[in-house]
């Protein structure tokens, strides 16, 4: 009788844990909600296929970097360096975004891009200025990388 118990109970037990582990190694179904557009931007929806867009901004974000480098040295960028990047022209990841805001931001940074290089001798102002105007669009549409793009301007 006391074999008999002890035998049922452990037969209880393996499919307690059975279920148990069945539990566990459930695929998830349930995909962590998506951030709206305007909270976050990154991570990107796929981050081995970017958009365009995300590409472009990313090699933005590489020249900011070493025009910064270069005004450190004390060194004056060049033009023909830093072709201006049309990103507007191209596919984003959320075609949310496209927007007549989102527009106007692009032509006040693409100007204020330009001015940088009409002012040869006031470059680290003028960096800066173009800077803020990144930041002036993240904060509107897609505020993931302002954390990096606030430790661009040059003190
Ligand atoms: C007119 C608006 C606008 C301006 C100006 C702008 N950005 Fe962006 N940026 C975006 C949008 C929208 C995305 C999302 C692109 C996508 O995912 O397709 C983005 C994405 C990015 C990303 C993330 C790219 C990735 O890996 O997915 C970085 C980094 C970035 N921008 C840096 C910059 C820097 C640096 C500047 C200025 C030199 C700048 N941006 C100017 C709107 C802007």
């Amino acid at each position: 009788m006391r074999n008999k118990l002890v035998i049922l109970s452990i037969f209880f037990l393996s499919i307690i844990i059975f279920q148990a582990c069945q539990e566990n190694t459930k695929p998830q179904t349930e995909t962590p909600k998506p951030k709206d557009s305007t909270e976050a931007c990154v991570p990107i929806k796929d981050p081995n296929n970017p958009k365009p867009m995300a590409l472009m901004m990313r090699l933005m974000a590489a020249n900011a970097d070493s025009m910064r480098s270069q005004l450190l040295r004390g060194e004056t960028l060049d033009s023909n360096q830093y072709a201006f990047i049309k990103f507007y022209l191209v596919e984003p990841t959320d075609p949310n975004v496209l927007e007549p805001q989102f527009f106007e931001n692009a032509r006040m940074f693409q100007s204020s891009y330009h001015e940088l290089f009409k002012h040869p001798k006031e470059q680290k102002k003028y960096y800066n200025l173009m800077i803020n105007a990144c930041i002036n669009c993240h904060e509107s549409y897609c505020s993931g990388p302002l954390k990096r793009i606030r430790k661009f301007p040059i003190e």
